[in-house]
């Protein structure tokens, strides 16, 4: 019989507010997101991401960026903290910290991101952070302005597809 060991292990981070975060969850977040971005794996880039995610119960998932030899199976770390969440049963989002090594600009999330971020929703935060600590905060809608999400799909249309086999 394999034996088969499960290393995912959950982790909370304790904040009482529903919508702020209060500054040492932000804090912490962000600490989480330089922890993630440790793991890495950019041998052709060479630009490391880490990404702390923590959803309206208070569990973070991390991620980092994982490239791949077929340049374009590149996963970011966003996407990828995203992801962990979500095959674990968490979609609703409170806020993502985002951390690179550039020392003096906020780590900006790439366009694919921003639209992955927005499929949960408009309104939460994401923390663009400096390696020293320092970030600033934008909300899924400022960064993606006037954006298409799942509602759109079931928006009246001119024309119904009708169904096929
Ligand atoms: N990258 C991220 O992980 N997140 C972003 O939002 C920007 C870019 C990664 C993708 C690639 O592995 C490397 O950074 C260089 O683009």
């Amino acid at each position: 019989m394999d034996q088969v060991k499960y290393t995912g292990q959950l982790m909370h981070i304790e904040d009482a507010g529903l919508r702020r975060l209060s500054q040492e969850t932000v804090k912490k977040l962000i600490q989480h997101s330089q922890e993630a971005k440790k793991q890495a794996y950019c041998p052709y880039s060479k630009f490391r991401v880490g990404a702390a995610l923590l959803t309206v119960d208070n569990c973070l998932f991390t991620g980092c960026n994982v490239e791949n030899a077929s340049y374009n199976l590149g996963v970011c770390a966003e996407r990828n903290a995203i992801s962990k969440a979500v095959s674990e049963g968490y979609c609703a989002f409170k806020a993502i910290a985002i951390a690179s090594d550039l020392c003096d600009q906020f780590i900006s999330p790439c366009g694919g991101c921003r639209q992955f971020m927005r499929e949960f929703g408009s309104s939460w935060d994401v923390y663009l952070s400096k390696p020293d600590g320092a970030y600033t905060k934008m909300t899924v809608s400022q960064l993606l302005p006037v954006s298409f999400g799942p509602e759109d799909l079931a928006m009246k249309k001119v024309l119904d597809m009708p169904d096929v086999c």
